[in-house]
């Protein structure tokens, strides 16, 4: 409610609950059309929006004239009555007879990005307007909501979120990726790769925990897929073997697209998603073991020799068979990171498993159950090189009650550009940051 007017303020997406009333509106300018003594300026609020009609005679004639010519994202209160109209983006118009300018953009500098083309450099530039163009709006929307489903999924099955620290003394994912920063006097810290040896410790505390936050890795590839600063969920489960874990997967990705579909119909709309490819997500998805991706590449002609890792193209490779992700198990252990149980099978193997999206777009989860024995993951620590003393609360995790255990990490960003099915990670997060971008 405005004080001075006693008009109600609302926001555009709930414009419906205010038909026939009066009401204010702010938000910026999205753009205008002008034809003789009427204009149709379009506002956005955040929330969506809307159409305005403003007459000449229904407001005084400097307003009008101001109205007129405004320019593409000033900002502005406008009141009227809410008016249904089919014909409208929202179903709804407003009949204008009052507006307060905050600020006019100024013709001399004007909002740079505008409804025609730009590249894509420009626009990252200007990654601080570029999040209000409808596209990136509806991008970061179904970001949220892929959050909100997650983080219910887990808090609906007796997960109890427990935060990691992102300072860490560690590694976690290998040593080649860590980014490295000078804590106090001579001691060396460095952003976290993963919350997941933190979470070891939650879930002896808690049972089963998951964190969700951003990780870290300094990766020196300029991919579609990869950034520098993304953002993780990942549960830890006290006494799940990996078979568990690859079920909790599928049901987490079945209920979360299930709810985008559910919830975000006008932001896919937005992104031109084609969503018949996402209705065919339900599980049981399919399974390939290690040694038989081998099999398939080899036979797809790729050259791919046993106890590698998978490229972006052996991925696709993979991936294409299928309409719905899919599950790659048993990596070789040397591909792997030094926590993950060995294959009783093949020792060589590991107890692991990716998830990889359909339509090429790669792994979204990475997991495994972890070795549990002392002496063996010591073991694996010196065989991987890595500084022993900063691992000793992590060692001691296997001496004190030490139990079967599994987890995964759900990428946020990557599980995002599969579902709206953008064709880059980086607009799939507000402000992504990537070997070449830091700014703004
Ligand atoms: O496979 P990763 O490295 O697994 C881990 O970090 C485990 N410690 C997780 C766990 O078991 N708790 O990474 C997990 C996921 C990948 O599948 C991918 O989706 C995403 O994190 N990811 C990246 N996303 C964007 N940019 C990067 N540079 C990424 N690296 C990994
Ligand atoms: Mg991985």
């Amino acid at each position: 409610m405005n004080p001075e007017t006693q008009v109600p303020h609302v926001r555009v997406s709930d414009v419906g609950r205010h038909e026939g009333e009066t009401v204010e509106i702010a938000g910026w300018l999205y753009n205008l059309r002008r034809s003789g003594k009427i204009c149709f300026p379009q506002v956005r609020d955040g929330s969506g929006l809307i159409q305005c009609v403003a007459v000449k005679s229904a407001l005084p004639e400097e307003l009008f004239e101001t109205l007129k010519d405004l320019t593409q994202e000033s900002s502005l209160i406008v009141s009227g009555v809410i008016r249904e109209e089919a014909r409208a983006a929202g179903g709804f118009e407003m009949d204008v007879d009052g507006v307060e300018i905050v600020q006019k953009v100024s013709e001399e500098d004007p909002y740079p990005i505008t409804p025609k083309e730009h590249g894509v450099d420009f626009l990252m530039d200007r990654r601080h307007l570029w999040l209000r163009s409808q596209r990136q709006h509806a991008i970061i929307r179904v970001r949220h909501e892929i959050i909100k489903a997650t983080r219910d999924y887990f808090d609906n099955n007796g997960f109890t979120l427990v935060d990691t620290p992102i300072f860490t003394p560690a590694a976690c994912e290998g040593t080649t990726t860590l980014f490295e920063c000078n804590y106090f006097d001579d001691e060396k810290a460095y952003l976290t790769q993963s919350g997941q040896l933190y979470n070891e410790a939650n879930a002896m505390a808690f049972g089963k925990v998951y964190c969700f936050g951003p990780t870290f890795r300094a990766e020196k590839s300029k991919t579609r897929r990869h950034l520098t600063e993304f953002w993780m969920m990942e549960p830890e489960w006290a006494w799940a073997t990996l078979e568990d874990i690859i079920r909790l997967e599928e049901r987490l990705l079945v209920a979360t697209v299930g709810r985008v579909l559910d919830r975000c119909r006008e932001d896919l709309k937005i992104v031109e998603r084609d969503t018949t490819k996402l209705e065919r997500v339900k599980g049981p998805f399919p399974r390939i073991h290690y040694n038989d991706a081998v099999r398939i590449l080899k036979e797809a002609g790729r050259e791919f020799e046993w106890g590698g890792d998978f490229g972006a193209p052996d991925e696709t490779e993979l991936s294409n068979r299928y309409d719905t992700p899919i599950f790659v198990t048993h990596y070789p252990a040397a591909v792997k990171a030094f926590y993950m149980e060995p294959d009783p099978v093949d020792p060589r193997l590991s107890l692991s498993c990716d998830c990889l999206a359909p339509e090429g777009y790669g792994e979204i989860i990475g997991g495994s159950q972890r070795e549990d024995d002392y002496e063996k993951i010591l073991h694996r620590i010196r065989e991987e090189k890595l500084p022993e003393e900063a691992y000793d609360w992590y060692l001691a995790l296997r001496k004190y009650g030490t139990f079967p255990h599994s987890g995964f990490g759900l990428g946020l960003e990557r599980t995002v550009a599969w579902i709206c099915g953008t064709p880059h990670i980086r607009e799939c997060i507000p402000f992504p940051r990537m070997m070449h971008r830091l700014r703004p």
